[in-house]
């Protein structure tokens, strides 16, 4: 199935005829001969696990370091490299044209090269130029090289012609070296790639803007062995992270209790425990911010005492049981509030989320509306949650509120398409000129 790329609006989404995320796809998976290489073949079994059909289409130079045989094993479908295998089957325009979506990674700096420059000469390039489906290109080289101008140019050139780029991760490469060009984590690879088969098309146009994203829970002390915690596990907020960062945005997420998460590749990360640490580092971290997204789960009290040592049960004044406690600051109003004073800038945007249950009185959007009321932000993302929705689920969906607009509802999907969908909303307040 081929999707279209027609442009919705102004906004960062691209119509697509694909809206089934969970039918099988024809995934071209592209490989080029960088020593991250190897990783593709957690990607094939990825795509295979989802349930995808996997065409994986090396470079020469890919066979140096991963052999055809372990991919023709892993993806169960035959490997060429050349446009001259198996020409009967016209195999460089076939594998394109059947391609629901072609990811490539990783892609070295002389793939981009070769991209940019609209060759064909070899089955990989080909069938990027006969593909009409997302492209998706991870590339992972030496800090250098992704720096040199001529690779810039080329990264630039391909995203011009609507194909996704991302961002690669910072830290250990080859040999003793660490910096930007890590391949990003494979399993964000096949995320961002099902949110363009989803419909949503990650461009680049938010280079230049800071986004400062809260994700997580807080954690309030109680004693050195205690705190009062929440469920929430941070992927949302990191899904809105890594989209961003693709976008060309610099992000910072300012995360509670996410240390399981992978960090997205081109965010920084500020880790923070407290509802107060939190408060502290969103107001210095928003003093230049663009954009700023409230994720994180903030613990309305905190306890008034931390005790220095252990607390016991069963002692006279057995402060376990009646914990006092006092309230934390409302982050996400202060911010709000600090805007009107000008130490948040006046064209920041500022997001929120309500994750509300309904009840006998109210609906779980009800309460969102009140709540989005309250809190005086530019955008809520509403969802439900409880009996084991959205908490630590892969998948979500909701509403989302602006001021004069009827609640937007939230295409059901992973929390990059969330994600997606979210910052198209927020993308169409951004000033124009940003
Ligand atoms: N929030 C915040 N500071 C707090 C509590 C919440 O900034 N002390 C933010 C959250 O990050 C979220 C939004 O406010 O963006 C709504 O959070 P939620 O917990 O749903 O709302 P509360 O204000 O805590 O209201 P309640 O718990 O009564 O529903």
């Amino acid at each position: 199935m081929v999707a279209g790329r027609g442009s919705c609006h102004a906004c960062t989404v691209r119509l697509c005829d694909v809206t089934d995320l969970n039918s099988p796809r024809n995934i071209v998976l592209g490989v080029a001969g960088g020593i991250a290489a190897y990783k593709a073949c957690h990607l094939v079994r990825n795509f295979k696990e989802h349930g995808d059909n996997v065409r994986v289409v090396p470079t020469q130079s890919a066979l140096n370091f991963v052999g055809a045989a372990t991919f023709e094993a892993l993806s169960g479908n035959p490997v060429s490299t050349s446009v001259f295998e198996a020409v009967e089957d016209v195999q460089h325009v076939a594998v394109g044209q059947e391609a629901d979506a072609v990811v490539i990674a990783p892609a070295t700096a002389d793939l981009i090269a070769r991209l940019a420059a609209g060759r064909a000469d070899d089955l990989l390039t080909a069938t990027v130029l006969v593909a009409t489906c997302p492209i998706i290109v991870a590339p992972a080289m030496h800090t250098e090289m992704w720096n040199n101008p001529a690779t810039q140019d080329n990264v630039k050139t391909l995203r011009r012609r609507g194909i996704t780029v991302m961002e690669p991760a910072h830290g250990r490469l080859t040999g003793k070296d660490t910096g930007a060009g890590r391949l990003p984590d494979p399993e964000q690879i096949a995320a961002i790639a099902r949110t363009e088969l989803a419909g949503f098309h990650i461009d680049h146009s938010w280079a230049g803007l800071k986004v400062v994203i809260s994700a997580g829970g807080t954690q309030e002390e109680l004693d050195p062995v205690r705190y009062l915690g929440n469920r929430s596990s941070g992927r949302q907020g990191y899904a809105l992270a890594e989209v961003a960062a693709h976008k060309g945005a610099d992000v910072t997420i300012v995360a509670g209790n996410t240390a399981e998460l992978p960090v997205p590749s081109g965010a920084t990360i500020r880790n923070i425990v407290s509802a107060q640490d939190l408060e502290a580092a969103m107001r210095e971290e928003s003093r230049d911010a663009d954009i700023v997204i409230m994720a994180a789960a903030v613990a309305d009290y905190r306890p008034a005492n931390v005790a220095e040592s252990k607390m016991k049960k069963g002692k006279a004044d057995d402060a376990l049981a009646t914990l006092e406690m006092v309230e934390n600051p409302d982050i996400l109003k202060s911010l709000v509030a600090a805007r009107e004073e000008g130490e948040v800038p006046q064209k920041c945007v500022i997001v929120g989320f309500a994750a509300e249950t309904g009840d006998g009185d109210s609906s779980a959007l009800d309460y969102a509306k009140e709540k989005f009321a309250r809190k005086g932000c530019d955008v809520l993302m509403a969802n439900e949650v409880g009996r084991g929705v959205t908490f630590g689920q892969e998948n979500s969906e909701g509403w989302i509120l602006r001021r004069n607009e009827e609640p937007q509802r939230v295409e059901h999907g992973s929390k990059q398409v969330v994600a997606a969908q979210i910052l198209a909303a927020v993308n169409e307040m951004i000033e124009p000129g940003n």
